[in-house]
């Protein structure tokens, strides 16, 4: 893996030019996907500002555009009409501020009478690498986000310098706005910190810590905290990170959602479940909520198919990470089920026979019988090796192992994760991109995000003999042109 200096992390892009050399490098090639947002060069990590403004989805991601590096980072501007194609913009934040001197880090979006609001980490270090994080906003002004000129807060004393990622809600009871943001504790715990405002841009004060019994010791930061109400419970979603948790490997970095009550006037969350995992995946990061809900059950989220401290095969020429397929999420029985944004099946373009190899983007999905499932994706020509799925109906338990990959990465937090299932298997509807799997099982009652690497013999597969497949080709639905 190459060696980066914090001089080429950190580096400023003065003209896209620039960067068109990796960009020509990149486009093309094998594992460039076809409808995920993927970073234009080098690296995309959290999905930031998700909104719906008018009749377009914008969509921000954190940006490096030098290589599969964290430095320097950008917002990248994406939009969409029907949360499947998607446009590239260009660049939709550049740190050229004091403030966000050292990065313009993740943040939301919110629309209120028809304007779209912005709300970001400005990322400062001064001569001696000290870092100060400070709460920054901006407005959509025809199309584009223009940065506000002085920050809405800075950081809180008694709290260390991780403090970042703002998400703004509207509490309707209290007729006030609230921004949670992402936190550690001087004691290194993770923790959410919330502020209060009558107004959007002005008269922020701090309102205390979330209170969130059980929680006081759970991770040493908990980044990208996202809240959302649904079917009148509200749902916490956050990513903590540096402590290893059960069913995990030896991963460090989650996402975990809670359901439970939110109380304003104390600011406490009362968990009404234990905590569950967004996705129960390799690679699934950092997920934010759009700014509204699509209606009072529904809410779209996507995510980052990376981790923080992973990289993958693409990082030798110069890029890597994706957005996941915007997800729609709904509570039923006291959990989140999470599903492919409807319209996704308009990308279906024809099915395939059943004795052939898997097509590079397609859709499959899999009716299972009374046999144990028993299923590889992305075997050799023999038939061996591969993504290898199993889940013995007695134990309610699905087994994902990538260890029969030709091609292994991030091997070190574990290659084989399971999947408690809360009943018998009964289906998967699986989309594959280039370099991605999403998993969603069981009408999504949990789902399962990975990068994969197929190499070119590695595209058989086989399931066990009662189950009922069905395979789709996919239509591209993502421009991939070089617009900075
Ligand atoms: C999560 C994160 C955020 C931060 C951003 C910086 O992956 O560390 O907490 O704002 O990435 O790129």
């Amino acid at each position: 893996m190459r060696e980066w200096t914090r001089e080429e992390r950190y580096r400023v892009l003065q003209d896209p030019e620039e960067i068109r050399e990796i960009y020509d490098k990149i486009a093309g090639t094998k594992y460039r996907q076809i409808f995920h947002v993927q970073p234009v060069t080098g690296l995309s990590s959290d999905p930031n500002g998700f909104a719906k403004l008018g009749d377009t989805w914008h969509l921000f991601y954190q940006w490096c555009p030098w290589g599969a590096v964290h430095g320097l980072k950008y917002w990248y501007h994406v939009s969409s009409r029907d949360l499947v194609h998607w446009k590239n913009e260009g660049i939709g934040l550049k740190p050229d501020t004091f403030y966000d001197s050292h990065g313009v880090h993740s943040g939301s979006a919110f629309v209120k009478d028809g304007e779209m609001y912005i709300f970001y980490t400005g990322n400062h270090r001064d001569e001696e690498w000290i870092r100060t994080p400070y709460t920054c906003a901006a407005e959509m002004k025809d199309g584009k986000p223009v940065k506000l000129t002085e920050p809405l807060f800075g950081p809180m004393s008694g709290y260390t310098e991780h403090q970042r990622d703002p998400k703004l809600v509207w509490n309707e009871e209290k007729q006030k706005y609230y921004i949670f943001i992402g936190a550690q504790t001087a004691e290194k715990h993770g923790a959410v910190l919330v502020y209060v405002s009558d107004e959007l841009l002005t008269g922020w004060t701090f309102a205390g810590e979330l209170k969130i019994p059980g929680y006081e010791d759970f991770g040493g930061m908990w980044e990208c905290p996202s809240v959302i109400r649904l079917s009148g419970k509200d749902v916490l979603i956050f990513s903590p990170q540096y402590t290893k948790l059960p069913g995990r490997a030896e991963s460090t970095n989650h996402t975990v959602y809670i359901i439970g009550t939110m109380d304003y006037d104390t600011l406490t969350f009362t968990p009404e479940t234990g905590y569950r995992y967004l996705d129960y995946g390799f690679d699934f990061y950092a997920a934010q909520a759009a700014g509204s809900n699509l209606d009072e059950d529904h809410a779209a989220v996507i995510a980052w198919i990376g981790l923080p401290d992973n990289h993958y095969p693409t990082a030798e020429i110069d890029w890597e990470g994706s957005m996941t397929i915007p997800r729609v999420l709904s509570l039923k029985d006291g959990r989140l089920i999470q599903e492919p944004v409807r319209k996704i099946a308009e990308l279906r373009e024809e099915e395939i026979p059943g004795d052939s190899s898997l097509p590079d983007a397609c859709e499959i999905l899999i009716r299972f019988g009374e046999e144990a499932c028993d299923l590889s994706l992305f075997a050799d020509l023999e038939g061996n090796g591969g993504l290898r799925i199993t889940a013995d109906p007695e134990k309610k338990v699905l087994t994902v192992d990538k260890s029969g990959m030709e091609l292994s990465f991030n091997k070190e937090i574990g290659e084989v994760l399971e999947v408690p299932l809360d009943r018998e298997l009964e289906d998967m509807r699986i989309f594959i991109d280039h370099c991605s799997a999403e998993i969603f099982i069981n009408g999504g009652e949990q789902t399962f995000t990975a990068h994969v690497y197929p190499t070119d013999v590695e595209h058989n597969y086989r399931v066990n003999a009662d189950a009922q497949v069905k395979i789709y080709t996919m239509k591209p639905a993502v421009t991939d042109d070089f617009v900075i």
